[in-house]
């Protein structure tokens, strides 16, 4: 393991995500163990162009690893994606003789990233955490797991109000981009149908699928909606499904960010203080802009570019098996 890095920087930055502060002590706690000093930026690129930078000792970060959101905060910076704003970024890091990066986000925290080190040359290793799973190079990413512990209780309780009604929920989770948290939650919670952004799907289709259900006698139905689907605002697709599927008393449920907070499962606090302690490691071993991941229980190390710009496809396998366990 190299020598050369005697000082390295973490920030998170983008979405939080259950699991980061995991994520950040197992960063801390490896540094101490390979004698780096590690500086915690506090408020995502906003905080490095600030040069809002504090050294982090083992003890700052004892009893973080059961908590949610991050202790260093989280920002979306407009101001990072003009050239001005990198260079002072490049300028606060240079004060603080930062040698390498790691960085705890998603795609705009990797994209960002990812040109910074183009125009600076800091060596950057991502850790992914987004509850979106979104990310190439890696099975799962930090806090996936939890967002979707999260929405399968929610199912859980809509499906008994759902049940004593015979009632027709549409409910909607998270995912702008990506259908990961939808179909997942579709398969765990026994969902009738599952609308993602991945797939197309036709009002003719739905209503299909809901006269089916009625004609199996199916008295009460549940939709998992992704944010991004391809049909539209969950309000307006359950209005329009009113008019062609009368037989069914509506309502609709968005459990927005209830998924992005909560103390992380233990599969997420498991993945945040593997990745957290192998990218400390991948910089130490002269690895540059790459994302550390997790693929068949192997690390593995993608270029940042490669793990932005490839889109993690859903799994038809799962999208099958939502549907066969539906009927
Ligand atoms: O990228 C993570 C995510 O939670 C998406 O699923 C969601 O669309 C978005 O962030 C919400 O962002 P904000 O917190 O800015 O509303």
């Amino acid at each position: 393991m190299s020598r050369n890095i005697k000082r390295i920087a973490v920030y998170t930055s983008g979405g939080d995500a259950p699991g980061m502060n995991a994520a950040l002590r197992a960063v801390v706690r490896t540094c101490a163990y390979h004698e780096i000093e590690v500086f915690g930026i506090t408020g995502g690129y906003e905080g490095m162009m600030d040069g809002n930078m504090t050294k982090l000792e083992t003890r700052d970060v004892g009893n973080i690893i059961q908590r949610g959101g991050t202790f260093l905060k989280t920002a979306r910076s407009m101001r990072f994606m003009t050239e001005e704003g990198r260079k002072l970024a490049a300028s606060a890091l240079k004060k603080h003789k930062i040698e390498g990066l790691v960085a705890l986000g998603g795609n705009g925290t990797f994209t960002g990233a990812e040109i910074f080190n183009k125009e600076h040359g800091f060596p950057v290793v991502g850790v992914p955490c987004t509850i979106d799973n979104d990310l190439y190079g890696t099975d799962y990413t930090i806090g996936f797991d939890t967002a979707l512990n999260t929405a399968v209780e929610a199912v859980d309780r809509i499906r008994d109000t759902a049940e004593s009604h015979d009632r027709l929920f549409f409910i909607e989770v998270m995912g702008r981009n990506s259908g990961y948290l939808a179909l997942h939650t579709a398969i765990a919670s026994g969902a009738t149908l599952v609308l993602l952004p991945e797939k197309e799907t036709t009002y003719d289709e739905l209503a299909n699928v809901l006269k089916t259900s009625a004609k199996r006698k199916k008295l009460f139905s549940l939709i998992i909606v992704a944010e991004g689907n391809t049909l539209g605002k969950t309000e307006e697709i359950a209005e329009e499904l009113k008019s062609r599927v009368g037989a069914y008393d509506t309502r609709v449920a968005v459990i927005g960010h209830l998924q992005r907070g909560g103390s992380p499962s233990g599969a997420d606090r498991l993945l945040a203080s593997r990745l957290g302690s192998y990218a400390v490691e991948a910089l130490l071993d002269g690895h540059k802009n790459v994302m550390v991941g997790i693929d068949n229980n192997m690390i593995k190390y993608t270029p940042l570019g490669i793990a932005i710009r490839n889109q993690k496809e859903i799994n038809l396998d799962e999208l099958r098996l939502a549907e066969i366990l539906a009927l």
